[in-house]
Order: structure tokens, then C-alpha cells, then sequence
């Protein structure tokens, strides 16, 4: 992949070096009357950068490059904040992706009328929506307008224009797919990339905060190019289910902190509102008293939560069996089904594995094996597990159960949770308030499953 690190420092260079040599091309911070570099007299001329000067082509040492402000300032947003490890930094581009109908609009909208009402102007400019929608759905959200500003032009040089005269501290776009920009007659890529590219040298040159929409199609793609992400600073992706509420926002990339923090929020009537504590949110309409649900303490970002795992095994329907996976890798469920079957002697050949988490989360981690496992194994021996059971582990191809990362913070989630045992890779070392049940293996946790309440073949 391109990096465009060592461009945009040299970018960020050129922009704040104020002085330069004539004769020997030093740089400097302040005016002197002699070069420290050549030793000459009266060569040192001001030097203000334009926006297409050729820049960055003479090096300079590492100690005489001025530090770049990197500041940022809290969004006013705890969720976001968190996600940006801080807040949105002046002179900075951030690309915010998203389906269709997740709430990119909303969120950002919220974005920009919290700034607002703090008395920072803010220039919303929303070609996607006309400025009486935007309005409207203000109005719906409760947002005062604070000293903001809505703009539908779909014109980069008319926004450009917009941003000199009213000088915001902060340039919303809604979205990157809508602007069009004179002169660029080339596909769609061509013109999202020329469009991106102008507000990076308008952030660049003004300090401004930029947020950028970016649409994205059923694929995963950011539609026209995933290039975009190169060029800007910031990219988070706005993710969840449609037919549910949460919503997870993630940074995929951040220049100016660490990236996988995992921001949630809830869609709700009065647009997003953050859910401070998902585990509890999860296990609020749990199912109990069933087969083929099991709690799984997982990490979304930094943070562990709770989030239950379903499965429901059926006589097959068609010749091949199937395996569906709502919120969880169909391969993995496919791969953990066909563990079953070769390591824990588990018949499924016959039936038809359905797997789900609830509440519309998606989990991607390996350290959910143990627990999808036990889900599915529960449903078709139509044994219980207990209700106050986590189970966390990574199921390897021979049916060994492997150790997982920050075991001691998912066990203290469950712990808070009022849960009570555990079911652990057997090597774990942690120290818990939970009992554990350490299994080295899927025949282990299969056989601890076995001593469990049989339920009737109805039942189940
Ligand atoms: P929107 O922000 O327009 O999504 P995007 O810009 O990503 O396409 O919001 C999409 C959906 O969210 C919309 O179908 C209705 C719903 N919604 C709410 O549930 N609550 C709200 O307060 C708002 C504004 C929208
Ligand atoms: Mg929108």
C-alpha cells in the first residue's frame, strides 16, 4: 500500500517553515540577519507558502523541524472522544464510512451542531440533503443551532469560497460522493479523489476541522476508491445491524492516536445517544433455561462486554447440510461445526447448524470459538449450560482449546454481570472471583456438557 506519512510531513514542513536562505536553502523558524548554516549576511527571506508550491524538496535536520500542532479538541461527544483518543485536531481530515441508512447524517449532524452550540462556527454543507431536510432533522434531534451554518452546494471552488468568507473553525460534508469539481472529466474516482484532495489543502491552510461522509456500498467498499483513506487523516467506519439499534463506531485509521478503539451508540428517536454499558444492554432480554445459549465475554476495541451466542441445530432441510452465522464468521461456524463432528464425535451431518449473537453485534474474534461451540453442542445434546456460565477460548483445528488475550478483563465484565463460572482454556493463568472450568479440549467441554440436565427431545 502507498504511505503517504513521509508527503504529508513534508506538507506539514513546508506549511510552518516561515524563513529560508537564498543562498544555501536552510530553513528557519525565525528571521536572523546571518545564515547559521552558509555564514551568509542578509539572505534570509520571509517565505509564505502557496497552496501549489512544490514543497518538502529540500531536507532538513530532524532537530530544526517545528513540532505540528496536534491539539485536539474533546468533540463534546464522550463516545467519539473516546474512539479519537481525544478529539478532532485543527488542520485535520477526517473520513467518516458508512452504509446506507446507519446514521452518518445523524451522527455528523450531531457533530457539528455540539461544536456549533459551543459558539465555534460550523459550516454544514449537505449536497445529499436539501438544507430544510437538514433543518428538520435538527429541529427532531433538539439541536439548537448554535452558529451554524447550511450550505447545499455541490461546488468544491463554491465551498472553497464559503469557508473564506465565513471562516468556520469546522467544515462538515455530506457527502464526498456529491461535490464536484471543475476541470476532473474522469470517472467517479477520479473526481472523489481531486474533491478529497482540496479539502486536505483547505484544512492544511486554514487549521480547520474537516469531517468528511464518505457512502459505502453493501460490499464494504468505500464507494469509488478505498484510496481515499491515503489522503486523509482520520477514518472511521459507522457499522451495525440496520434492524437494530447499536451501533459500533470504529477508527480504522488515525494519525493522530491509536487506532481499534470502539465507540457504541444507540439509534434511537432522538437520534445517537451513547451506551455507556453494552453488557448489560445485551443481557437485559437474555434467553435462559434453554439449550444453545451461551454467554461469551468478548473485546470490542478496548473494552470487554457480554454478548450471547445462539445456535439451533434442525434435521437438514436440503441434501447438503447448512450453516448460517448471523454476527459471526460463517467460515468459523462452518469450521467449528466440522470440529465437532471429527474431534468431539458430535453427529451433525444429518442437521442443519444455525448461529446467531444478539442484539446485532458482530463478533469476530477467535476467542468466541469456545463459546459458539458450547452453544451449538448444547443445542443438539439438548443439554443446558448454567445461566450464570461464560465460556471464552479459541478452538484450534485438532480440537485443542487455546488461550486468549486479556482473559483477567473479560472475566471481571462477567464477574460485574453477576455471573459465576467460567469455561476456560485449561493453561489459562488468571486469578478470578469466578469458579472456573478448565478445558484442554472440545471432547473436555463436550463431556462437561454430557453431566449436564437432559431435557426432553421436545424441549429442546
Ligand atoms: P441517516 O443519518 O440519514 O443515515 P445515513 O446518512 O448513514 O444514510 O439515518 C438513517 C436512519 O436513521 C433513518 O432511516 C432513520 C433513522 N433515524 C433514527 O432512527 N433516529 C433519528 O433521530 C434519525 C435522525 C434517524
Ligand atoms: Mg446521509
Amino acid at each position: 500500500m502507498f504511505d503517504v506519512a513521509p508527503w504529508f510531513h513534508h506538507q506539514q514542513v513546508a506549511r510552518r517553515i516561515q524563513f529560508i536562505c537564498s543562498g544555501c536553502g536552510a530553513p528557519s523558524s525565525k528571521w536572523s540577519g546571518r545564515c547559521s548554516r552558509c555564514g551568509e549576511w542578509n539572505c534570509i527571506d520571509e517565505h509564505s507558502p502557496g497552496p501549489h508550491r512544490p514543497y518538502g524538496e529540500q531536507a532538513c535536520p530532524l532537530a530544526e523541524v517545528p513540532l505540528g500542532d496536534t491539539a485536539s479538541t474533546s468533540t463534546g461527544i464522550a463516545e467519539l472522544d473516546r474512539v479519537l483518543g481525544g478529539g478532532l485536531v485543527n488542520g485535520s481530515v477526517t473520513l467518516l464510512g458508512g452504509e446506507p441508512g446507519i446514521g452518518k447524517s445523524t451522527l455528523a449532524l450531531q457533530i457539528a451542531a455540539t461544536r456549533a452550540a459551543r459558539a465555534d462556527r460550523v459550516l454544514y454543507c449537505s449536497a445529499e440533503e436539501s438544507p430544510g431536510q437538514v433543518a428538520g432533522r435538527a429541529g427532531r434531534l433538539g439541536l439548537s443551532g448554535g452558529d451554524l451554518w447550511l450550505s447545499a452546494t455541490t461546488d468544491v471552488d463554491a465551498l472553497c469560497a464559503e469557508v473564506a468568507r465565513l471562516e468556520p473553525a469546522m467544515v462538515v460534508v455530506d457527502s464526498i460522493q456529491t461535490l464536484e469539481v471543475e476541470g476532473t472529466n474522469g470517472g467517479s474516482t477520479a473526481r472523489v479523489r481531486e474533491a478529497t484532495t482540496r479539502l486536505v489543502q483547505l484544512a492544511k491552510q486554514r487549521g480547520l476541522v474537516v469531517v468528511v461522509i464518505g457512502q459505502v456500498t453493501k460490499d464494504g467498499e468505500l464507494a469509488g476508491p478505498k484510496s481515499l483513506e491515503h489522503l486523509v487523516d482520520t477514518v472511521l467506519s459507522f457499522e451495525g445491524d440496520r434492524h437494530h439499534s447499536l451501533r459500533f463506531l470504529r477508527s480504522v485509521k488515525h494519525r493522530f492516536g491509536p487506532t481499534g478503539e470502539v465507540g457504541l451508540f444507540d439509534m434511537g428517536p432522538t437520534g445517537l445517544s451513547p451506551v455507556a454499558d453494552p453488557s448489560a444492554v445485551f443481557m437485559a432480554d437474555r434467553a435462559t433455561g434453554v439449550p444453545g445459549s451461551v454467554v461469551v465475554p468478548v473485546i470490542e476495541g478496548h473494552r470487554p462486554m457480554l454478548v450471547e451466542a445462539q445456535a439451533l441445530v434442525c434435521p437438514k432441510a436440503m441434501a447438503l447440510p447448512r450453516r448460517t452465522a448471523q454476527g459471526l464468521g460463517q467460515r468459523r461456524v462452518s469450521m467449528l461445526a466440522a470440529v465437532l463432528e471429527q474431534r468431539g464425535r458430535l453427529e451433525l451431518q444429518e442437521s442443519d447448524v444455525h448461529t446467531s449473537t444478539v442484539g446485532g453485534v458482530r463478533v469476530a474474534e477467535p476467542a468466541a470459538d469456545l463459546g459458539v461451540l458450547v452453544a451449538i453442542a448444547s443445542a443438539r445434546m439438548a443439554r443446558v449450560v448454567p445461566d450464570d456460565l461464560v465460556a471464552v477460548g479459541e478452538v484450534g483445528l485438532v480440537g485443542e482449546v487455546r488461550r486468549v488475550a486479556d482473559l483477567s478483563r473479560r472475566l471481571n465484565e462477567a464477574e460485574r454481570l453477576g455471573f459465576r463460572t467460567a469455561m476456560v482454556p485449561a493453561a489459562a493463568e488468571v486469578t478470578t472471583g469466578l469458579e472456573l472450568v478448565r478445558v484442554t479440549s472440545v471432547k473436555d467441554a463436550l463431556g462437561w456438557l454430557a453431566a449436564r440436565r437432559l431435557l426432553s427431545a421436545t424441549a429442546a
